[in-house]
């Protein structure tokens, strides 16, 4: 018998401006507990020390081709530590099946930042729009039939089982 592994403990910090990224998030970490990890979501604003973690999931919303600048101001605050930790991106927005249908690329910056950061893996999910959402534009959008709620459990599910299998 071996010496039984010690799992790291997994943030999965995201940012968000009405919900949607964040319960994303929360499916990960969810996954992430499921197959024995501890497992933490958190909004990416509120992260002041990656120290207790061993391993970063960093996620954010797309609006107008940009990451959410929660996201985006994580990456900058904590790139040393992220250098140093077992990274994954993942992107959040197309307000259509196409981010299951096929695999998205990052807009240029989340690319940049993949690189940068040394990070494992990139994924875009399909976002979400109600007539909750914040802003005039979001609300239009809703209002003229293009919202509604493209994020894919199954795809989301996957794409976290196979992070805990890498890190395990
Ligand atoms: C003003 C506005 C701009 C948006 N721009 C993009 C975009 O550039 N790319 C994209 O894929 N989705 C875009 N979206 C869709 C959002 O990314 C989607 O609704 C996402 O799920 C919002 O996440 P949140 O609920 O966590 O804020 C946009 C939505 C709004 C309202």
């Amino acid at each position: 018998m071996g010496t039984p592994k010690i799992l790291p403990k997994i943030l999965v910090a995201y940012g968000s401006r009405n919900g949607s990224t964040a319960g994303i998030a929360e499916m990960i970490a969810a996954e992430f507990a499921e197959q024995g990890f501890e497992a933490e979501a958190r909004p990416a604003g509120q992260v002041r020390d990656l120290g207790a973690y061993g391993a970063v999931v960093l996620g954010g919303a797309l609006y107008n081709a940009r990451w959410h600048p929660a996201a985006r101001a994580f990456a900058r605050r904590h790139a040393a530590a992220l250098r140093g930790r077992p990274l994954w991106l993942f992107s959040s927005g197309p307000l259509d099946r196409s981010a299951t249908a096929t695999e998205l690329p990052p807009v240029r910056h989340v690319a940049e930042a993949a690189r940068s950061l040394g990070a494992r893996g990139h994924v875009t999910f399909g976002g979400c729009l109600t007539d909750t959402a914040r802003g005039f534009i979001a609300r239009s959008i809703v209002r003229n039939g293009r919202g509604g709620d493209f994020r894919d459990p199954g795809h989301i599910k996957e794409w976290a089982a196979k992070i805990a299998s890498e890190l395990r």
